[in-house]
C-alpha cells in the first residue's frame, strides 16, 4: 500500500515546519502504531541547509522512533516518495524559503496532504496565505493551517486575531493549537523529539499537542 505523504510547508521560516515534521512523526510512530524495530514512519528533509546541519550534528538517528533521510535538491528521490511502500506515513520537511522550486514541485507532486504551520504574529499572515494560494490550492491538495507557538501567558488576543484573520481569508485550520513550550525549543536545539522528553507533567502536555494534532489530521494507525 502506498504511504501517505504529508508535506509540511510554508514560505515563512521559523514557523515550526521542522518542529511539526519531526514531532508529528514521533507521535505517529511511537504512540499511534509502528513497530520500533521496523519503523513505518519516515521524515524526509528537503531543506539541505538548516535541517541537515541540525540533525547531522545533534541527533542520534538510532534513538529516533522513525527513519530519517536527507534528500538532495537534484535527486529524484523526492518524486519517488509515494512509492516507498515500506512506510505508512512520510513527513516531508520543506525548505525554509521557496528558493528550491524544483525539489518543492516534486514534493508537491508526491504529497497527499499539506500542513502549513504559522506563528501568531501579523508578519506571518501574508506568507501563510501566499503559501496556500500559490502552492496548495492550484494542486487541489487537502491542507490545514496549524496555529503554532501560542504562548498562553500572552493571553488570547494574538490567537483570536489570527483565528479571525484565518476565518476572513477562508483558510482551513486545525482546531488543535500547538502551544509554546520552552521544552520544544530546547529539544530542537539538542536534536530530540517530544517522545524522548523526560517524564513529567509539562512534557506530557507538550507532547499532547502533537498527539492531538496527529489525531485531528487523521494520521493515526494504518490507513485511517
Ligand atoms: N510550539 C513551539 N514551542 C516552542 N518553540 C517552538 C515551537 N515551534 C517551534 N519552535 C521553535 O521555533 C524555532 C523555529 O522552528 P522551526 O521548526 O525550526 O521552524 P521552520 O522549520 O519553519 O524554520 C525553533 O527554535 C523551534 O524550536
Ligand atoms: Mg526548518
Amino acid at each position: 500500500m502506498s504511504p501517505r505523504v504529508h508535506l509540511i510547508l510554508s514560505q515563512k521560516g521559523g514557523v515550526g515546519k521542522t518542529t511539526l515534521a519531526v514531532n508529528l512523526a514521533a507521535v505517529v510512530a511511537q504512540t499511534l502504531g509502528s513497530d520500533p524495530a521496523e519503523p513505518t514512519v519516515l521524515v524526509a528533509s528537503i531543506d539541505p541547509q538548516a535541517s541537515a546541519v541540525w540533525w547531522a550534528e545533534r541527533t542520534n538517528l538510532d534513538t529516533l522512533p522513525f527513519d530519517f533521510e536527507q534528500m538532495d535538491d537534484d535527486s529524484d528521490e523526492v518524486a519517488k516518495l509515494n512509492g516507498r511502500d515500506e512506510y505508512e506515513h512520510i513527513f516531508v520537511d520543506a525548505p525554509g524559503s521557496l528558493a528550491r522550486p524544483t525539489v518543492l514541485a516534486r514534493a508537491m507532486d508526491a504529497a497527499t496532504d499539506v500542513v502549513v504551520p504559522m506563528n501568531l504574529e501579523p508578519l506571518a499572515y501574508a506568507p501563510t496565505e501566499k503559501t496556500v494560494l500559490d502552492l496548495v490550492k492550484p494542486r487541489n491538495l487537502p491542507y490545514r493551517v496549524v496555529r503554532n507557538i501560542w504562548d498562553r501567558r500572552d493571553g488570547r488576543s494574538e490567537l483570536d486575531a489570527t483565528t479571525k484573520w484565518l476565518d476572513e481569508q477562508q483558510l482551513l485550520y486545525t482546531n488543535t493549537v500547538v502551544r509554546r513550550f520552552k521544552m520544544h525549543t530546547t529539544a530542537s536545539a539538542e536534536g530530540r523529539v517530544c517522545t524522548q522528553y523526560p517524564p513529567g507533567r509539562t512534557a506530557a502536555e507538550a507532547t499532547n499537542d502533537f498527539l492531538h494534532l496527529a489525531l485531528e489530521l487523521g494520521y493515526g494507525g494504518r490507513s485511517s
